[in-house]
């Protein structure tokens, strides 16, 4: 039996109640369901529209129907539309008549809107404590990592030595702002619908505030239009979603770099690395790529919500429930993703020696060597020319910077002396990169602690 069956004289085409339900995947928030519910008739007690003994036995159905669903006693199945419909119909199979009375001052309409909101606001929750998680994990290898010298690119060619920790600690802001995206959309969405009925409110005297403080909201929406057609939330939820990805798969895709035969910086461990069915020496960096390859899954879901919403009229139209299931699987993916990258991280090996002769081999003291003229009042511009003659000999030569004799450097400038050497050492390089945010250990030092009070607060 349908909810809606009065008005109607026939039985809906089976076809059409399949592609109608949302039973299949609105299940997922029975527990938010059955919370609005139990707030909604509380509610209603206290304004008179329900007797306490009412409320009571309809709360007391609730419980029970979400004990018996989370138990398995209560198998949610196909018959009913979506997961409000299934819920209402077994407390009425529960309690009797008075079960028909829960629906009160209600809609579907702004039921799925409460439902879909307490359940983005609990997932946001998960997903910023798994963000957290992976920071502290980020914040081991930085606190580890401080003269682990490495060479910084740009456009992917040895730029300037930097060191791992503060590799890593370009990540680490990444994660701490979509920590705070996270927490932005959760405050604008943390409005509660429920009482906005259909689309016009109601005429029964419903306290929303109450409602909404009941719900642990900052208060009720302000316009029953608005507040069963807003998707709002979800959309920046799912950006916030596609922005935690493309950060994700930017680290993978180093990961991957790293990880392979030409550059071995990282030795991924054997339980987080998978091998080939035909070449025996393969160890192949999946999980890295799989979490690369599944952010376009996530920009999928936000592109299609955006385009679900952007032609509806107002106010509820029954598009909007596609805004579920692609939320859901956006969900899925992130946490899972962010939980497999964390177990990565933590269990590979980092080839310092490797990490440090290629900011050596690669030139990335270049800049030191033309800082070095300046510093005995060579201008700039012809520093610039000197230290490329400079690697032009050593390329030639397949040697570095470090490896020219002293000869060698004085037959291309008179200026230099024998301290060269000890200017353009990795360590000197990063040592003297002091200002706030660089790589010099002193002022790493001091973020990773501003990082530690971060992660505690
Ligand atoms: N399953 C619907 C959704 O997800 C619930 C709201 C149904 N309301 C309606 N008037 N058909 O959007």
């Amino acid at each position: 039996m349908k909810l809606w069956g009065g008005r109607f004289t026939k039985e809906t085409n089976e076809l059409v109640h399949n592609f109608n339900a949302s039973i299949g995947f609105d299940q997922k928030f029975y527990h938010q369901d059955i919370r609005g519910s139990i707030a909604h008739v509380t509610m209603l007690a206290k304004q008179g529209i329900l007797t306490e003994a009412e409320r009571d036995t309809i709360i007391s159905g609730l419980t029970g129907i979400e004990a018996d669903i989370t138990n398995g006693a209560l198998v949610i199945d196909g018959s009913q539309e979506d997961i409000h419909s299934f819920v209402e119909a077994n407390l009425i199979a529960r309690v009797g008549d008075v079960g028909k009375k829960l629906h009160t001052g209600r809609s579907r309409n702004d039921q799925v809107a409460l439902d879909m909101k307490l359940y983005t606001r609990d997932e946001i929750d998960a997903v910023d404590e798994l963000l957290h998680t992976l920071l502290k994990e980020l914040h081991t290898l930085m606190k580890e990592n401080v003269t682990t010298y490495m060479p910084g690119f740009t456009h992917l060619q040895k730029a300037q030595p930097v060191t791992l920790a503060h590799h890593v600690g370009a990540y680490f802001e990444m994660f701490k702002r979509d920590r705070s995206r996270l927490a932005d959309t959760k405050t604008r969405l943390n409005f509660c619908p429920l009482g906005a009925g259909a689309l016009a409110g109601t005429t029964y005297p419903l306290d929303r505030e109450y409602t909404a403080s009941l719900l642990e909201f900052s208060g009720a929406t302000q316009n029953s239009m608005d507040s069963v057609s807003d998707r709002d939330y979800l959309i920046e939820f799912l950006s916030a979603l596609s922005t935690i990805m493309m950060h994700l798969s930017r680290f993978c895709e180093e990961i991957i770099l790293w990880n392979s035969n030409e550059y071995r910086f990282i030795d991924l461990d054997d339980a987080y690395s998978t091998g080939s069915s035909i070449m025996p020496q393969k160890k192949n960096p999946d999980i890295a790529e799989l979490v690369r390859g599944k952010t376009g899954r996530v920009y999928g879901a936000l592109i299609s919500l955006l385009t679900t919403m952007k032609g509806l009229p107002l106010a509820y139209n029954k598009d909007m429930q596609e805004d579920k299931e692609l939320t859901f699987d956006a969900i899925d993916t992130v946490k899972g993703c962010i939980s497999l990258f964390t177990g990565m991280i933590s269990t590979m090996r980092i080839n310092k020696t490797n990490m440090e002769s290629s900011a050596k081999n690669g030139f990335t003291n270049a800049t030191d060597a033309a800082d070095y003229l300046v510093n005995h009042g060579v201008p700039f511009r012809d520093a610039h020319g000197i230290v490329g003659q400079l690697v032009l000999f050593c390329e030639q030569r397949g040697i570095a910077l470090d490896d020219m004799t002293l000869l060698d450097y004085k037959s291309i400038s008179p200026v230099f002396e024998a301290d060269i050497y000890d200017a353009i050492r990795m360590e000197t390089c990063v040592n003297k990169r002091n200002t706030l945010g660089a790589p010099g250990p002193e002022v790493m030092k001091e973020v990773i602690a501003r990082n530690e009070a971060y992660l505690n607060q």
